[in-house]
């Protein structure tokens, strides 16, 4: 569903090396999570994967289509998270997912539906007709969560989905996306919860200056590393050179 082939991408005219010719394949019902840390490369992916970098070299395709020939047939079969909230902050929660739904040509009841499930699960169904501008981190972050669904997308992109929510809609937001997947939807999230890739990932991936050092499920990964006892140690064992 999610394959990327040789992906390179640097920035500064090839001064920094962000992803190195990086080859990763997910698929349908499947819960991937993607690990490193900070400047590994993460967001510069997930960016590609979206359509949102051009890279430097290599292909990805998001069921079947290849982003870079058909950007839009590849924005249709995803939902999007970004590492940052950014909504328009003059406009209300509710007419953000809208616009979302009008852009993705949803038909109003299904959107209502969808949006409603979300938003009472975040506890933000009493905040959705306020300014985007009164809302706090965690409020945007839900926001921005509802509107990756509202048009059941095939394949989940999120990059730090968890960052900002609370306890509670943490776990809810996990429950959702297990739901999702035993429908043959795809997963893909950027975390530093390690905890949370151990209990709830199928597999994941390890990306350390750009390169992905470590890909598979957890006793796949154990195989690699001397410490086995936890994702934890397996994690900072494998990036700490
Ligand atoms: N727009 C940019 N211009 C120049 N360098 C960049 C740019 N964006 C990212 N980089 C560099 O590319 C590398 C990878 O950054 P990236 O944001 O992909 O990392 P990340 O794994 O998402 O990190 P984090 O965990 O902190 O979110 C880093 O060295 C970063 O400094
Ligand atoms: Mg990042």
């Amino acid at each position: 569903m999610i394959e990327l082939v040789n992906i390179s991408k640097s920035y500064n005219r090839g001064a920094v090396k962000a992803v190195e010719s990086l080859n990763l394949a997910v698929k349908p019902g499947e819960i991937f999570g993607f690990l490193g840390p900070n400047g590994a490369g993460k967001t510069t992916t997930i960016k590609i994967m979206v359509g949102l970098l051009q890279p430097d070299g290599g292909t990805a395709r998001i069921g079947g289509f290849d982003i870079q020939k058909n950007p839009l047939e590849v924005k249709k079969q995803i939902g999007f998270v970004p590492e940052n909230p950014e909504v328009y902050e003059k406009i209300t929660g509710i007419e953000y997912l809208n616009f979302l739904g009008d852009v993705h040509g949803v038909p109003g009841p299904e959107r209502a539906k969808r949006a409603m499930e979300l938003l009472e699960m975040f506890k933000l169904d009493n905040a959705v007709n306020d300014l985007v501008q009164t809302y706090s981190h965690g409020m945007r972050q839900k926001l921005v969560l509802t509107g990756s669904f509202l048009h059941n997308p095939p394949v989940l992109i999120m990059d730090e989905p968890m960052v900002g929510l609370d306890p509670r809609s943490s776990f809810d937001l996990k429950e959702k996306l297990q739901e999702y997947c035993q429908e043959h939807r795809t997963v893909f999230f950027s975390t530093h919860i390690l905890a949370v890739a151990e209990q709830f990932c199928h597999r994941v991936g390890i990306i350390h200056q750009g390169r992905l050092i470590a890909c598979g499920t957890l006793e796949e990964l154990q195989k690699q590393a001397r410490n086995r006892e936890s994702l934890e140690k397996i994690f900072l064992e494998l990036t700490e050179a």
